[in-house]
């Protein structure tokens, strides 16, 4: 049996799109922090007596999409090992699968890790990003440490993420206001399909490395207004994309909408606090060490927020030994 822990990680500048659908190779390069409070853990092992592959998340057998997306990324793992045995793949998480964190990031960025080495690959850092990228696109970010840069690449081999901060060069925290904790109605997947009918993808893509070029620079210079700034403006842009796809997509909710302008006035009275939102109604808040308590107790009152999820920046997927 072998064991892999990774963390889901917040994006800053998003992937919304691929150009190549299969491969997920994205339309534009994107920069996110790994979220070290929050952890999948993955164990897989080889089983020579058994006819498909095996799939448990928290305890629970999986058939159906979630059982066939993980033997498709299983296959590609047979394929560059030459070993056709199937797997048993047993996954927990410590976070609520539905609650609007990247839950298929961390889950193949570990089974990634797992995976090759149970089927004997000996991969670098690079290879298992670009691996996790084909099980979930933001994947990829979850394998390097701290702050990561996933840059598009062309092919198959040269789409990956590196880190470009480690997590003590800032310590940033993510507080996430959990508004909905169902399941999401539209996944990224077909999400990623729909961003070329929506008439602003084309200009959100072409302003891409301006962006990522000011929350690289933000990064560097831990510059926290002009962080919050351009990822305030990147999740608007992406979510801009969305509302105007074909069919368009809604992730917003009222809740999301107050927690936002709750977060504007909060960075107005002195505080640190920027929202972001994926491809869900929850809202992730970044603010400092320093401010991260009070924001918690901020978002914690609001009307509509059920919980409040928070966690410093992340360090690299990695084999772990031991149980699940
Ligand atoms: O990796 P996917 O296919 O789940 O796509 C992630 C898309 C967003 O979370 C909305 C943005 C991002 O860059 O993480």
């Amino acid at each position: 049996m072998i064991y892999a822990l990774a963390h889901p990680n917040i994006a800053f500048i998003k992937y919304w799109g691929n150009r190549n659908q299969q491969l997920r190779l994205p339309m534009n390069g994107s920069i996110s922090m790994n979220l070290s409070a929050l952890e999948t853990h993955t164990a897989v092992s080889l089983a020579s007596d058994i006819s498909t592959d095996q799939l448990w998340i928290n305890n629970g057998e999986q058939s159906g999409s979630a059982l066939a997306r993980v033997s498709a990324f299983l296959d590609i793992i047979r394929e560059m090992s030459g070993r056709l045995t199937f797997a048993e793949v047993r996954s927990t998480s410590n976070f609520p699968a539905s609650a609007g964190i990247a839950s298929s990031a961390a889950a193949f960025a570990a089974l990634a890790i797992a995976g090759a080495q149970a089927y004997g690959l000996d991969l670098n850092e690079k290879d298992l990003s670009c691996l996790a990228r084909r099980g979930s696109g933001s994947a990829c970010r979850s394998i390097p440490t701290g702050f990561t840069e996933w840059r598009p690449g062309s092919d198959d081999n040269n789409s990956y993420a590196q880190s470009i901060a480690a997590p003590d060069h800032w310590p940033l925290w993510d507080c996430i206001a959990v508004v909905e904790s169902g399941p999401k109605p539209t996944g990224s997947t077909e999400g990623h399909a729909l961003a070329p009918t929506s008439p602003l993808q084309a200009a959100r893509v072409a302003d891409t490395p301006r962006r990522l070029d000011i929350c690289r620079q933000a990064i560097q210079n831990k510059d926290f207004e002009k962080l919050a700034d351009i990822i305030e403006l990147d999740s608007n842009i992406m979510h801009a994309v969305m509302m105007t796809s074909q069919p368009a997509l809604m992730y917003w909710s009222p809740a999301s909408l107050l927690v936002m302008k709750e977060v504007r006035a909060l960075r107005q009275s002195g505080l640190a606090a920027a929202f972001t939102l994926d491809a869900g109604p929850n809202v992730h808040v970044i603010t400092t060490e320093e401010h991260h308590e009070t924001i918690k107790e901020h978002l914690s009152a609001l009307p509509g927020v059920q919980q409040v999820i928070s966690s410093p920046v992340g360090g690299a997927a990695k084999l772990i030994e031991g149980e699940i």
